[in-house]
């Protein structure tokens, strides 16, 4: 027993000397002078690190002290990464010696605890770019980091505990240019708390708890995000010389009520106000009042742009008014818009958009406007001559000028889904006329020659008009979900050279008798969800990739597709549809011999005799067919064999008859 136990001490003892890792820590991964010891369980820095290192990655360790015994005395290092160790302590004025950190990063450390301690870590030397970020800091403590960091410019405090930026918030960071307080609880700014930040360019303080902005006087910055606060107003502190740097203020996801009062004299080029609560754009009151007195300097100004009541966005190149309440906007808001590319006013309350003046907006590239209540949209002439994609889905347009799209010379992107459109038949369907006027009631899609894009489902559309596209030469045509659609057989024409996806999804159409492969670039086809017997036919070889034929009525599959679509055919969806097992047994085996991807291959069944469950046509077997051949043959010849049967015991029955009469009639004679 007592040797057992000897032995099996030498055997483990042997293992775990192999197993065991050595003592030294694993290597840290140097890179010319950059130095990674990223996520190695360290305390300290390793002693045996090259000399004249200048980029060091401490981050991911467990680090508690700070100090230059801790750094293994690495202090000429440019740029040093702490994030993510357990740092509660830092020795005073360690930073101060390292005369070329530029880039100093202690994110996600516990400097709250040594904030608690009331050290401080003295004079922060050289660094320029400073994060502080999850760190647990409450208001007031930043002190102990930045009392004396005067060649700070980058400061990132974000998702910390931060209630209040007070008039010392930032004394002793005079030079900063960027400040992110992004993600604490931040609910009041003291007069003046940014003011002293003379060279401030960027503030982030999105995700705090902000309510109010009555006199923003910034006028050096260049960029500021007051996103995902409780912000009911944004008002600037105006004055007629003051000239603004403000570039971009996202003020999106707020409760503001009225339209922000941005400075009068700016550079705005992005204004984001999404996800408020706007009713319209009208500014308050208050600002009304400045707005009357502006429009007396305006008329004295050479330029005079902006008309009563409305505030000067000539810079203005991106605006966001998505998710508010906003029921109207005036043509005269956007006067001054004179570059503006990016519009999104989705998802308000919009009934009518009319955009009528010449030259209006047209520098515009992009137009949301899709979930409002849009009946009326009126676009006038020589206006949107930029406008590429438009966006309308989700409203309630009916009628409007048959010709609104025609006169878009840049249109691409077309998004009427979600309609109640007719289209118009083309002026060449037309008997009755050989100019170009439309009825009433339609909308014509024919000769827009920069259209590419087209969406059209949901719109209870009832016909497909021939020649409906010609001189449009659409890529993408979706015309899904528009139950009852008859779709005439030259509907398509004029897509020959260009179409390249076709939606006709749940449309309840019962037969196409429309000639796919006259369109030359068709890859994408779906026909799913209708009520298709037969397959439409194919006239010649054709280029579908993609042939979605799921969930309709077919029965029997045409072999001849399978041919025509040979060479280019690499996807087919067949599923939900009542085929016949053994009337298909061919076209199943040519699909397997093309190695076609069928992804719902789950739901391809087949019926293989009637009244028994279909089967999956993975599961049919060319035997399954032969016997039901087999077994209708025994039918046959037995039916064969019971008539042969019959006529012989007829001809049998007849010629005894006769017999029978020959024998009778001597008799007969006889008895005469
Ligand atoms: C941290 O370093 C300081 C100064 O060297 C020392 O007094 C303290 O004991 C250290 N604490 C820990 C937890 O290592
Ligand atoms: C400060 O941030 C800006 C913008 O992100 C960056 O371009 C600049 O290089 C940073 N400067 C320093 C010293 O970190
Ligand atoms: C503002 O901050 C949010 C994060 O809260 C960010 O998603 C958004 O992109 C920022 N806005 C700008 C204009 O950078
Ligand atoms: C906007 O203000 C003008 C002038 O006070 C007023 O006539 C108009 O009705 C207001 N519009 C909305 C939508 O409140
Ligand atoms: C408009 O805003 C909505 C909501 O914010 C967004 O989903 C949509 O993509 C935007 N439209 C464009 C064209 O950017
Ligand atoms: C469209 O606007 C015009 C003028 O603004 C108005 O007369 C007409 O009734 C509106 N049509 C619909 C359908 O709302």
């Amino acid at each position: 027993m007592a040797g057992f136990h000897w032995l099996m001490a030498v055997v483990l003892g042997h293992v775990s000397a192999s197993l065991l890792p050595t003592r030294r820590p694993p290597p840290c991964q140097v890179f010319q002078m950059d130095v990674s010891c990223n996520g190695l369980n360290l305390r300290s820095a390793p002693a045996d690190l090259p000399q004249g290192i200048q980029k060091l990655d401490l981050s991911h360790n467990i680090f508690q002290n700070l100090t230059r015994e801790t750094l293994a005395f690495h202090t000429n290092v440019h740029q040093l990464s702490l994030h993510s160790n357990k740092i509660w302590f830092i020795e005073h004025g360690l930073f101060r010696g390292m005369k070329n950190l530029k880039f100093l990063d202690l994110s996600k450390n516990s400097l709250d605890v040594f904030a608690l301690s009331q050290s401080t870590i003295g004079k922060l030397g050289a660094v320029e770019s400073l994060d502080l970020s999850g760190n647990g800091l409450h208001t007031g403590m930043t002190n102990y980091f930045l009392r004396d960091s005067l060649s700070l410019v980058n400061l990132s405090l974000s998702s910390n505990s931060l209630t209040k930026i007070s008039k010392d918030t930032f004394r002793g960071s005079l030079a900063l240019r960027k400040v992110s307080l992004h993600n604490n609880v931040i609910l009041e700014i003291e007069d003046g708390a940014f003011n002293v930040l003379l060279d401030l360019i960027e503030l982030d303080l999105s995700k705090n708890s902000i309510n109010c902005i009555t006199d923003f006087d910034l006028s050096e910055l260049e960029i500021l995000n007051l996103s995902r606060n409780s912000l009911e107003a944004f008002q600037t502190t105006d004055s007629e010389f003051l000239e603004y740097k403000l570039v971009t203020l996202d003020l999106s996801q707020n409760k503001i009520h009225y339209f922000p009062l941005v400075p009068r004299r700016n550079k705005l080029a992005y204004l984001d106000i999404s996800r408020n609560q706007l009713q319209g754009v009208n500014t308050t009151g208050a600002a009304e009042e400045m707005g009357n007195f502006r429009e007396q300097s305006l008329a004295r100004s050479p330029a005079g742009q902006a008309p009563p009541g409305h505030q000067d966005f000539s810079c203005l190149k991106y605006l966001d008014l998505s998710y508010n309440q906003i029921q109207t906007i005036p043509q005269s808001f956007f006067h001054s818009m004179v570059k503006l590319e990016h519009l999104n006013i989705s998802n308000n309350c919009i009934g009518s958009f009319l955009v009528e003046e010449e030259s209006h907006l047209n520098h515009l590239k992009v137009l949301d406007l899709s979930y409002n209540s849009l009946r009326n949209l009126t676009f006038g002439k020589y206006t949107l001559l930029s406008l590429k994609k438009l966006f309308l889905q989700g409203n309630l347009l009916t009628t409007m000028d048959p010709h609104t799209f025609q006169r878009q010379p840049s249109l691409m992107y077309l998004h009427l889904q979600q309609n109640n459109l007719n289209i118009c038949p083309s002026h060449t369907d037309s008997s009755s006329s050989n100019n170009r006027v439309h009825p009433e009631g339609c909308v014509a899609f024919s000769s827009i020659p920069t259209l590419r894009y087209l969406y059209l489902s949901e719109n209870n559309l009832k016909v497909l008009p021939n020649n409906a596209f010609t001189e449009t030469p659409l890529t993408l045509l979706d015309l899904s979900v528009n139950p009852g659609l008859e779709v005439r057989p030259n509907a398509l024409s004029g897509l020959e050279d260009s179409l390249v996806r076709l939606s006709l999804r749940e449309n309840h159409i019962y037969r196409l008798d429309v000639d796919l492969s006259s369109l030359n670039h068709l890859k994408l086809v779906d026909l799913s969800a209708n009520r298709l017997s037969s397959i439409p036919s194919w006239s010649k070889e054709s280029s579908i990739e993609s042939l979605n034929l799921a969930n309709n009525h077919l029965v029997k599959l045409e072999y001849d597709m399978l041919v025509a679509l040979e060479s280019s055919l690499k996807t087919l969806y067949v599923g939900s549809n009542p085929l016949s097992c053994c009337s298909n047994l061919r076209f199943f085996q040519q699909m397997q011999r093309l190695a076609l991807v069928v992804p719902d291959i789950a739901s391809v069944t087949c019926v293989h005799m009637q009244g028994l469950e279909p089967v999956n046509i993975e599961r049919v077997t060319e035997e399954m067919c032969h016997s039901l051949d087999n077994s209708s043959r025994h039918v046959a010849i037995l039916v064969v064999l019971v008539v042969l049967a019959l006529v012989l015991a007829v001809a049998v029955g007849l010629l005894a008859k006769v017999c029978y009469t020959r024998r009778q009639r001597p008799s007969s004679s006889f008895n005469a």
